[in-house]
């Protein structure tokens, strides 16, 4: 998995507007006062929520971790036109624990659009009047601090529950057996060759022209691929799908530990690589892969399949296009094998995409206004990447104030071509296709003006990215070209855009 940019939420905790009981619910709103929750353990079923409710009570404490961030005037300008959010208010960012500034995008045009298009719901006399009871987003909503949770409703639980024989039937042919499937030691120098030291050297000596850059985009990778148990635990955080004993035998579980497994074999032939080929800080790329996974991820999924399945189809076809232009400069820099390497990982990930994007489709079939709903609420938080807690406690140090380590990561990887603010806002349009967007007939107004937002939500991202570009290019000019040094490869600098 790995992605672009990172994400808003609408507003930081604290900062929830209470709702009345007596307010017309949305999927917006919550059917119930919002309840706050201290962080205590979570289960999945109807009668351990109600009672979650009563034995955490409302005491809980907010995290600390929140903040707010302004963005440019000149992105909220362009925004201003849409319905979707007041741009006039940008949403509040979260932060990971610890760190105390807010990122500045990897993607800085798309993190822009997030944030504002994201910023808020359409002010109540806007919105059209309809029922929204049913549907996939508005179900029995908490809060565990600042984490809103189990958003599924009773109408999306039904929906997932009845497909699971669809789940049964059609997701194994998105898998590959063991048997079928390359391992890394098929493309890494033999240990019990007697040829092993040649194999080896040959490898350095192929990996020995990839530039700092470029070096530091696959650390990225890596590292974002070696914090899967991080994935999969967010799987199996979601309600109706998940795996309920680590060896269950449901359609979803047995996905879920077989996409698993072929995950795991990408942060480890890239790590085997890496660790050969002598280019990189082997202690400081492990010690940060240690910290992502103690750290996490949170891209607001909310327990709910719908969005993490909209998530997911998003994540797969970015890491699909990230491995892919990795092969192709791999390839420009004269390194074969890490072309051949790379690109074998994203025919995997284009595999998982067709999966993901099926299921979602599915959803769709079944629940159109839900879907719908999903989908735009995740384009209106801003997809998250994987790795957006990336830390390795030396870079805000060494490279100043404001400095973050995976928003300098993807500023390379956005600067060197590999996963640019254009390449999310393809995906986005390449959704929209899929999901045959336009064409979905939804009943509610809600989702309706989802429909709305989301034919649109590409050309946002791409006027941001031509901003993006402009400012990159003027400062450029003037010879303000930011650098970053990493601990990944030595200390040494890149340049930032
Ligand atoms: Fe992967
Ligand atoms: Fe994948």
């Amino acid at each position: 998995m790995l992605g672009p940019s990172r994400w808003a939420q609408p507003a930081a905790a604290s900062q929830q507007p209470a709702v009345s009981s007596a307010r017309r619910p949305t999927a917006w709103t919550l059917r119930r006062p919002v309840q706050q929750l201290s962080p205590c353990p979570v289960t999945h079923n109807d009668n351990a929520r109600a009672n979650l409710v009563n034995v955490c009570g409302s005491s809980g404490s907010i995290p600390s971790s929140n903040s707010q961030t302004k963005f440019s005037p000149t992105a909220v300008r362009i925004l201003s036109g849409s319905s979707a959010g007041s741009a006039s208010r940008p949403a509040g960012l979260i932060l990971p624990p610890g760190v105390r500034s807010a990122p500045v995008a990897a993607t800085a045009a798309a993190a822009e659009v997030v944030a504002s298009v994201g910023s808020s719901p359409a002010p109540e006399a806007s919105r059209p009047a309809a029922d929204y009871r049913g549907h996939g987003l508005d179900g029995p909503i908490l809060w565990l601090g600042n984490q809103r949770v189990h958003s599924l409703s009773e109408r999306g639980r039904e929906v997932m529950q009845s497909m699971s024989n669809w789940a049964g039937k059609e997701l194994p042919r998105y898998l590959k057996s063991a048997e079928r499937s390359w391992q890394p030691a098929d493309l890494l120098p033999d240990s019990a060759s007697p040829d092993f030291y040649d194999q080896v050297a040959a490898l350095r000596a192929a990996s020995a022209n990839l530039p700092n850059d470029y070096l530091v985009v696959l650390v990225g990778d890596m590292v974002t691929e070696e914090a899967l148990p991080s994935y999969m635990n967010m799987l199996n955080t979601l309600d109706e799908t998940r795996d309920e004993t680590g060896a269950s035998d449901t359609p979803w579980a047995h996905w879920t530990r077989h996409w698993t497994a072929e995950e795991n074999r990408h942060g480890d032939v890239l790590n085997k690589y890496l660790y050969l080929s002598g280019r990189v800080d082997m202690h400081s790329v492990e010690s940060t892969i240690q910290r992502l996974i103690g750290r996490g991820l949170d891209p607001k999924l909310e327990n709910n399949p719908y969005l993490c399945f909209v998530y997911t189809s998003f994540q797969e076809r970015a890491t699909r296009i990230s491995h892919g232009n990795t092969a192709r400069l791999a390839q420009y820099h004269g390194d074969l094998p890490l072309a051949k390497l790379t690109g074998l990982i994203a025919s995997d990930e284009a595999r998982h995409e067709a999966a993901y994007t099926a299921i979602v489709a599915e959803i769709f079939e079944r629940d159109p206004d839900g879907a719908m709903l999903a989908f735009a609420d995740m384009m209106r938080k801003g997809i998250v990447m994987p790795a957006h807690f990336l830390d390795d406690d030396w870079h805000t140090q060494a490279n100043g104030k404001g400095s973050n380590l995976f928003v300098d990561y993807a500023a390379v990887a956005d600067a060197i071509g590999v996963y640019t603010t254009n390449d999310y806002a393809d995906i986005i349009e390449h959704l929209v296709k899929r999901w045959d967007i336009g064409n979905v007939k939804v009943v509610t107004g809600e989702a309706a003006e989802a429909q709305a937002f989301l034919m649109k939500h590409s050309e946002r991202i791409r006027r941001l990215a031509d901003l993006q570009m402009e400012r990159r290019m003027r400062d450029r000019k003037r010879g303000k070209g930011r650098t970053a040094a990493f601990s990944w490869i030595f200390k040494r600098e890149v340049a930032l855009g």
